[in-house]
């Protein structure tokens, strides 16, 4: 993409009715002004609130918008050239049960209250493979208790990733706090997929870009599911 293409996308993007850009002091030790009120004050119901972390081009907020109707979505990246296309083509499309929040994950406390979310999926998150970063990855204890923090009780958390490593560190992460392991599966395209209801089929085969990457190069995709 050209450097005068990403301009006018981040200038789009300022307009779109649906992205939400919060400044750092908005989030950062601060309650975003729609902090508890995503429903009330934006979608205008009461639906299931469905998080996308690490969304990038938002496919997965995207195709689950338009496979759950009666659900809310919100993809959050901190990269707004790839949300771009998420938001392009779901307002293109009409679509009233999504969003975007461009913020960094590490400020994400500030931007969801006690209660308001009912589902997280990760989706491609970056390995941070190096013991280094481990403080980094989307799964590990420090992010999981943000995300406990606005997550309902029974709420669940979605991974999809074709990284083995990060696969089975969050498997380690689910065995070593306690938490409670839904799903989980190797090979996603396979018999686990045909075990699933008809909706389920149809998320679990929406295809990002970077699944797409990584399948080209031949790596199996994964997917767990477990509550925190
Ligand atoms: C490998 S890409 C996957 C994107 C998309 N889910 C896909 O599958 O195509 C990882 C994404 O995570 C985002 N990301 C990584 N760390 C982040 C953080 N701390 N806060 C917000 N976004 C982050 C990056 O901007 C990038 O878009």
């Amino acid at each position: 993409m050209s450097g005068k293409q990403k301009l006018q996308h981040f200038a789009e993007m300022k307009e779109f009715p649906h992205v939400f850009e919060p400044a750092l002091e908005e989030v950062f030790r601060a309650d975003y002004k729609l902090k508890g009120n995503w429903n009330k004050d934006f979608f205008k119901n009461d639906n299931p609130l469905v998080l996308e972390l690490a969304c990038g081009k938002g496919e997965y907020s995207h195709g689950m918008a338009k496979i759950y109707p009666e659900r809310n979505f919100i993809g959050v990246d901190i990269k707004g050239a790839r949300m771009w296309k998420g938001a392009k083509d779901s307002l293109e499309e009409g679509l009233k049960n999504i969003a975007f929040l461009r913020t960094r994950i590490e400020f994400i406390e500030g931007c969801f209250g006690e209660n308001e979310i009912d589902e997280i999926w990760i989706t491609f998150p970056d390995p941070q493979p190096k013991d280094r970063q481990e403080k980094k990855r989307l799964t590990g204890p420090l992010f999981i208790n943000r995300y406990r923090k606005f997550l309902k009780p029974n709420g669940k958390i979605n991974l999809k990733t074709d990284n083995a490593f990060f696969y089975n560190f969050t498997l380690e992460q689910i065995e070593e706090h306690g938490y409670e392991l839904e799903a989980s599966t190797d090979k996603v395209y396979g018999d686990f997929l045909k075990e699933q209801d008809s909706k389920m089929q149809e998320t679990l085969q929406i295809r990002t870009h970077y699944e797409k990457l990584f399948s080209e190069k031949g790596h199996p995709i994964h997917y767990l599911r477990f509550k925190p």
